[in-house]
């Protein structure tokens, strides 16, 4: 007999030009460990809905144990006739078992039995991806503790702004990825629901016990309608989703970081083991490592759009389209699993320069903190906002820094100036004026740093 499932109404093997193109085992083999944990689940449910004895199931959750065992012995040779990891397993099963294992697929489709395997393996995917986060967050987190204090210049449309803290600017990264983890753990909750018992798309007409399977496989539900569930890849959206906007949030440290190595900038420098020579001028180092980060967000973003055009168009139920689903979430998933295991070794191996980043204060940067000083005096926002931009035309005409403009000129331009504006030159004490919450003192990032570690604590 033919190797192939539905050889029954065929005359001969397919087209090989089509096997190449249906062969899915590339990318599917690594499911394989998902697709037996549901196979033996689904032996059982037939048992206990009486299409298997005990006996009969035993010998097939053992040889289904064999089979793993040779996967990971990599003692599985394929077969041309292999379309997809199911095939594979079944065929092995049958090997072991003869005609009872052609028992095991009673019932069940290779439509529901596919994204069952998906489902699985992608809350072992989220929670990896979870840990990966974690890491990132935590290598942030001891940077940011142990730089707390450090000032340097914040910037808006890439001009300097206001002084900040570095461990501010770094946690505000810290914060997008939390927000990662979050996503990550709604739809890890959202999507643990079963769809097994779908059958082809009708659902299954043997009894097959759904909810006693769902609990077998660690699921906290089971999918209510079965051409839903057969056709449905929007978990496999919302994963690569979030995979990309992780990938688009370690794409933008990438760049601040790319812009801060820079001679120009030097806050600050590249471990050796996350930088790179050049083959041709001696001197150089290069951050290869985050513009591979920043680089490697477009290929995962890519699959997105990737999924999301396959899906579109498709009629209802299932469709072979769908199976180019596991190319677009494992690409999306390993692509930034080694971003962030990049990532984690530049956050945690950098250095930071505290001098360079002080140094690079400027009066200019005193601004707003000046027309707070007027407000505080009773002058209204607007004005003293356009009194010290006053000043800062006259410094700047002058070649000079803000600080520099003398007092009885100042009072020309504003006369609640007084003597004590001196006091707001230093870019320090300035910093701690922002003590709300989210603010740049440093109570306020203390509160940061403990809420971000709570939260990895409670990961
Ligand atoms: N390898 C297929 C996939 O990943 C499994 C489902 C095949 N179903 C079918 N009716 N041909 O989508």
């Amino acid at each position: 007999p033919t190797h192939q499932l539905w050889g029954g109404r065929f005359s001969g093997q397919p087209h090989e030009a089509l096997q190449a193109l249906n062969n899915s085992l590339p990318y599917d083999a690594r499911l394989y460990s998902d697709d037996l944990d549901a196979s033996k689940a689904y032996a059982e449910a037939l048992k206990r809905a009486g299409y298997l004895n005990s006996a009969d199931c035993d010998v097939i959750v053992k040889s289904l144990e064999l089979i793993r065992f040779d996967w990971v012995e990599r003692s599985i040779k394929f077969l041309p006739s292999d379309e997809d990891v199911h095939t594979v397993n079944e065929r092995l099963l049958v090997n072991i078992t003869g005609e009872l294992g052609q028992r095991l697929h009673t019932g069940r489709s290779r439509n529901d039995q596919v994204i069952t395997d998906m489902k699985l393996w992608m809350r072992k995917a989220n929670r990896e991806t979870l840990g990966r986060l974690r890491l990132l967050i935590e290598a942030c987190v001891l940077q940011a503790e142990q730089h707390l204090g450090i000032l340097m210049p914040g910037y808006t449309h890439m001009q300097r702004a206001q002084t900040v803290q570095f461990s501010h600017w770094l946690l505000s990264h810290a914060f997008a990825l939390r927000e990662d983890c979050l996503r990550l753990v709604e739809l890890r909750e959202r999507s643990n629901v079963m769809p097994l018992g779908s059958g082809a798309l009708a659902g299954n007409p043997l009894g097959i016990d759904r909810l006693w399977l769902a609990e077998r496989l660690g699921f906290s539900g089971v999918t209510a309608n079965s051409m839903h569930a057969v056709g449905d890849r929007d978990f496999v959206v919302d994963f690569i989703y979030c995979c990309s906007l992780v990938s688009l949030h370690l794409s933008r440290l990438a760049e601040d970081l790319i812009l801060y190595s820079t001679q120009e900038f030097d806050f600050i420098k590249l471990a050796d083991g996350f930088a790179t020579g050049s083959s041709l001028m001696p001197q150089k180092r290069n951050p290869d490592s985050l513009e591979l980060i920043r680089g490697i967000s477009g290929l995962i973003t890519s699959n997105l759009t990737g999924i999301m055009m396959t899906i579109k168009g498709t009629p209802s139920t299932y469709n072979k389209d769908l199976q180019f689903d596991k190319q677009y979430c494992f690409q999306a998933h390993d692509k930034l699993a080694q971003s962030l295991d990049v990532a984690v070794g530049v956050v945690s191996t950098m250095q930071v320069q505290r001098h360079q980043m002080e140094a690079a204060l400027s009066t200019d940067m005193l601004a707003t903190d000046w027309a707070y000083y007027l407000v505080r005096k009773g002058v209204p926002f607007r004005m003293a906002h356009h009194y010290i931009g006053r000043v800062v035309a006259l410094a700047e005409q002058r070649g000079v820094g803000i600080t520099e403009v003398p007092l009885g000129e100042l009072q020309q331009i504003c006369e609640a100036f007084g003597a004590d504006i001196v006091s707001v030159a230093d870019y320090g004490l300035n910093v701690q004026q922002y003590n709300v919450v989210g603010g740049t003192a440093t109570v306020c990032v203390l509160e940061q740093l403990r809420q971000l570690k709570d939260f990895c604590m409670g990961l």
